[in-house]
């Protein structure tokens, strides 16, 4: 991944284009549909410097107070990062969805390779999904629906994220169903841990054991 992209087989997505398309969607979007007060929690929970983002540099977070279900949004080179803290029921999940799925064993390159597992993460914090929150049809906001089951939302709903664009569906880790708009999974940023409880975002250089 460069400085100016995180890229995927047709996914690649200017930084600049991409906020725009975001916020722009997002907000007219959800205008749309009666749901602009959701909005609000996810741009607010944006906190990273106007420097740091300039430069694209990596974001540390400590996530000892993470809770289990806890989805924290954070901003990286311009783009919504989620950090979330799955239960081991959420992760038991993932392996009910392969059928519903386009592309369960993430075989596109959507991921660091560290993280092309079942729970697309580090295998030593599978709990912990950290994944750039754009929808890789055109560039929504996808919603955080944990809650299950959600007929409304998809017959085999395991909770996930829900894009109120088109209505591109993805499971908890990510993984997009089939039948959607959207071509691919969510995309992984490159990550690593520095320590028990502190997580770096955009920086996977520099491994360092816990
Ligand atoms: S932008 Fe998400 S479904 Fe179209």
């Amino acid at each position: 991944m460069n400085d100016e992209t995180i890229s995927g087989p047709g996914s690649s997505l200017d930084v600049d284009a991409a906020r725009r398309r975001l916020l722009g969607t997002a907000m007219g979007a959800m205008a749309g549909t009666g749901a602009v007060a959701a909005a609000w929690p996810f741009l607010a929970s944006m906190r990273t410097s106007a420097k740091a983002e300039a430069l694209g540099a990596p974001v540390e977070t400590d996530i000892s107070t993470l809770q289990p279900g806890e989805l924290r949004t954070y901003e990286w080179r311009g783009k919504p990062v989620w950090v979330l803290k799955r239960t081991p029921d959420m992760l038991e999940t993932l392996k009910q969805n392969d059928s519903y799925l386009r592309d369960p064993k993430s075989s596109a390159d959507q991921q660091p390779p560290y993280a092309a597992n079942e729970e697309r993460a580090r295998s030593d914090h599978k709990d912990i999904f950290v994944a750039v929150g754009i929808c890789t049809h055109l560039g929504c906001s996808p919603m955080f629906k944990p809650q299950h089951p959600a007929p409304e939302i998809h017959p085999h709903w395991q909770g996930g994220f829900f894009c109120p664009c088109h209505g591109s569906k993805f499971d908890l880790a990510g993984r997009v169903y089939q039948g959607v708009p959207a071509p691919l999974n969510l995309v992984i940023p490159p990550y690593r841990y520095a320590g028990a409880t502190t997580l770096i975002i955009g920086d996977d250089e520099q491994e360092k054991t816990a």
